[in-house]
């Protein structure tokens, strides 16, 4: 199986997942990002990029459901994870009410997704596209709001925003190369089963 493993916050979690599912992760401390492992061959990919290597090379990957809908690729979603709980929200100085954002720049590292939402509202925004501390744009006056990740809510907090509107509750999610789901349909099978056991620990 060739697996992709998310860099950064799921990163540990994934590793677990695909343990408690019954691969050896050894991954040591190496910065080797492509690890041949017997019969298994671990990728680890920066998060926003595991759909793109789940669609093209990989068997499976674990990522965030906003970065999914966000890369929207050609990817089988079969199993929702219950770490990596969070929410991507427009956030705001107070000042603001969502339809004051007319005209305003929105920074984010989601441009289709903040697009799509701005759109479906009738508010034409200017996408401000960066790769991280996106709180920071408004702080810099490089933005009027942002579209991000909020989890605790200390970052927004913080950097002087408010959250005005959630977009979307997000987790971690199992995805799934279209092919490989039909052709290792019963090895696949196997992972999720003890995924979703795995699942009951965050209950
Ligand atoms: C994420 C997100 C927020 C922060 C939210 O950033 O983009 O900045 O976590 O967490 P909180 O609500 O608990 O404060 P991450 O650390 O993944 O890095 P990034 O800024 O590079 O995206």
């Amino acid at each position: 199986m060739i697996i992709t493993i998310p860099k950064g916050k799921l990163m540990d979690e994934s590793i677990k997942a695909f343990e408690n599912a019954g691969f050896d992760l050894s991954i040591s401390e190496s910065r080797k990002l492509r690890i041949k492992n017997g019969d298994n061959e671990i990728i680890i990919a920066r998060a926003m990029d595991v759909p793109f290597y789940v669609e093209s090379y990989a068997d499976l990957g674990i990522c965030g459901t906003d970065v999914i809908k966000e890369r929207n690729c050609d990817v089988m979603m079969p199993l929702q994870l219950k770490f990596g709980k969070c929410r991507l929200s427009l956030c705001a100085p107070k000042k603001y009410k969502l339809k004051d954002l007319n005209g305003k720049k929105i920074a984010t590292k989601y441009p289709n997704l903040t697009s799509k939402f701005f759109k479906s509202h009738g508010i034409d925004v200017k996408i401000v596209h960066l790769s991280g501390s996106i709180e920071l744009a408004p702080v810099m006056g490089m933005a009027d709001a942002i579209v991000d990740i909020v989890q605790t809510g200390e970052t927004i907090r913080e950097n002087g925003l408010i959250e005005l509107k959630k977009i979307m509750d997000v987790s971690a999610a199992l995805i799934v190369n279209r092919l490989s789901y039909k052709l290792k349909f019963d090895e696949i099978r196997r992972i999720m089963d003890n995924m979703e056991v795995f699942n009951y620990e965050y209950e």
